[in-house]
């Protein structure tokens, strides 16, 4: 390595060629906010980046919200920059030069005023105005597949020159879900507020057969089918059966020998509270066809599960657990949910084979997959198709849907966890909004307030402070200034054609010290900038 560096060095040509990669790809598009001079803050929890719905994994070519939030929803930035970086990987034909995946794209959220591109930087969005916020969003379109892992990272400025640079949890990387997109379950929503009541279509498509499943099929193949198809539409407090949790006695009978009689019996018993439709849907014929049946979901109850056993098999049965139809997204009853179904293993029966004589497990253990064809990847045995047929209005419901979702379920409390953002409403709505003056260097079409100047900050020496200005103006519209206040008095949309207008400008200032010796003593005693509370 250090041979290559010396290799390097002694040729001019390369170096300039670095910089110039250097310089045009990474430090100006992830450069600090402002172009401040000072160190960034420390890394610590005020501020961190969420990616909507997911944690760990992402789907390729699926659009995803990312959030820059505050954790107390009270602290406040004026700036930020959300960018992608991508992974790289191993080039063959160049070990030395990595070859650089692809990170998706990041825009400008489209439900957002806030937020643009920011010139000759590719997927980097930054703030349009410097008003102070507690949240940030940008839109990302997940990378196609083989793209491996993507990082989201946020630069984030509470002042000027008061900054967080990307790390902690400014940073989120997420890798590509190899899975299939009909293998995945869709993110809960733990706060639906949807008001109409829904009535869904219900298809099992089989799709297990010898001609698809040679390895995966009893010997006696005339002996294969699927038992009555048994669910509910539930609420989230209710379940049928839980992944790695012991199977009720409904699910080992069901498991075991097919009859779903004692499972009816134990969702029936909830009707009512947390289970809205009990569902039930005879036998497909054979185990590559269809069977249908419906069901009725609404606000409370918007979760669907079923199961179904494998006959003959020791303990094995199909499920799909708390699939959500209450769309996380948007809030909206999903049109149309797809799942792939694979083998679970109920833990209550030893049998290895699907013709295995009864083996009863002592003690039971927790449902898991099964283990049927080994070493091998087993193709799904059945898909599950639920379509929203119609919806049907409810006159006496209050939708809540003003409110901003949060990723955490921490409302509630009200301390230590996540609370809402405080409004930035002002106490008084300012009159001075009714006879705004444009400024005269600005156009007819765009018209913009006059630039205000925040203070000239930087060092004093020799009683002259030397350092950066931020300036700022607003765009009018309709004689109305924009993003001021932000009140809603002021909710005016900026032409498209007017966004090129700068809002912000930084330049270089030096005027005379004030107060040098407080100043002095000032940045002695606390090194770091002081915080907002
Ligand atoms: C930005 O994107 C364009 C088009 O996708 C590409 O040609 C260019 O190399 C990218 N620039 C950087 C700095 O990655
Ligand atoms: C179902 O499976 C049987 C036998 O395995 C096969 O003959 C038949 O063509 C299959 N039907 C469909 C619709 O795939
Ligand atoms: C299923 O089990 C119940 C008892 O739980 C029994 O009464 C019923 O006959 C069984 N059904 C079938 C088809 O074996
Ligand atoms: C400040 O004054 C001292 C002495 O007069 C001088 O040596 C120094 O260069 C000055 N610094 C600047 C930045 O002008």
């Amino acid at each position: 390595m250090g041979r290559h560096i010396n290799k390097l060095l002694r040729s001019p040509l390369v170096i300039v060629f670095l910089v110039q990669v250097c310089v045009c790809d990474r430090e100006t598009c992830d450069r600090r906010p402002f172009d401040t001079q000072t160190a960034p803050l420390p890394p610590d929890n005020r501020f961190y980046i969420d990616i909507d719905g997911i944690t760990e994994r992402y789907i390729p070519g699926v659009q995803y919200t990312v959030r820059l939030l505050s954790k107390d929803g009270k602290s406040t930035f004026i700036g930020y920059t959300i960018g992608l970086r991508e992974d790289e990987a191993y080039n063959e034909k160049n070990p030395r030069k990595p070859k650089r995946l692809k990170p998706g794209r990041l825009q400008p959220s489209p439900d957002s005023h806030e937020g643009k591109t920011r010139p000759y930087c590719n997927n980097t969005v930054i703030h349009s105005d410097i008003t102070p916020k507690t949240s940030a969003e940008a839109l990302w379109i997940a990378p196609e597949k083989g793209s491996h892992c993507v990082t989201v990272y946020a630069i984030v400025a509470i002042k000027p020159d008061v900054w967080y640079n990307y790390e902690g949890p400014l940073s989120k990387r997420v890798c590509e879900d190899i899975r299939n997109a009909d293998d995945i379950l869709p993110t809960q929503n733990d706060d639906c507020q949807v008001c109409e009541e829904a009535r869904y279509q219900l298809t099992f498509e089989g799709l297990w057969s010898y001609n698809t499943h040679p390895k995966a099929f009893p010997q006696s193949q005339e002996l294969a089918r699927f038992s009555e198809v048994v669910g509910a539409s539930h609420s989230k407090y209710f379940s049928v059966y839980k992944y790695n949790t012991e199977a009720s006695a409904g699910i080992k009978m069901l498991a075991e020998q097919g009859n779903t009689t004692q499972l009816e019996m134990e969702i029936q018993a909830e009707l009512g509270h947390g289970v809205r439709t009990v569902i039930k849907a005879t036998a497909p014929a054979k185990t590559n066809l269809t069977t249908l049946t419906s069901f009725r979901a609404n606000k409370e109850n918007h979760l669907v599960s079923l199961v179904t056993g494998i006959m003959p098999s020791p303990d094995w049965f199909l499920g799909m657990a708390n699939l959500e139809l209450c769309e996380f997204k948007t809030g909206q009853w999903a049109k149309t949910v797809k799942l792939n179904l694979y083998p679970l293993d109920a833990g209550t029966d030893s049998g290895k084979d699907f013709e295995s004589s009864n083996d009863g497990t002592s003690p039971p253990q927790p449902i898991t997959s099964a283990a049927i064809a080994k070493g091998e990847k087993v193709k799904a045995f059945a898909r599950v198709i639920v379509d929203l047929i119609r919806t049907y209005p409810n006159p006496n419901c209050v939708s809540d849907t003003s409110t901003f979702s949060y990723p955490e379920e921490s409302t509630k409390d009200g301390n230590g966890g996540i609370e809402p953002p405080v409004s930035l409403e002002p106490y008084t709505t300012p009159k001075s909004e009714d006879n705004v003056t444009p400024d005269p260097g600005s156009s007819e079409e765009c018209p913009m307030t006059a630039w205000e100047e925040w203070p000239c900050e930087g060092e004093c020496e020799n009683g002259t402070l030397t350092g950066m200005r931020l300036k700022y103006r607003y765009h009018i519209v309709d004689g109305i200034v924009v993003g001021k206040y932000n009140s809603a008095s002021e909710d005016r949309e900026v032409p498209k054609y007017c966004s090129k207008e700068e809002t912000f400008q930084t330049e270089l200032c030096e005027e005379d010290c004030l107060n040098i010796e407080s100043e002095e003593e000032e940045q002695e005693d606390t090194p770091e900038p002081e915080l907002a509370p």
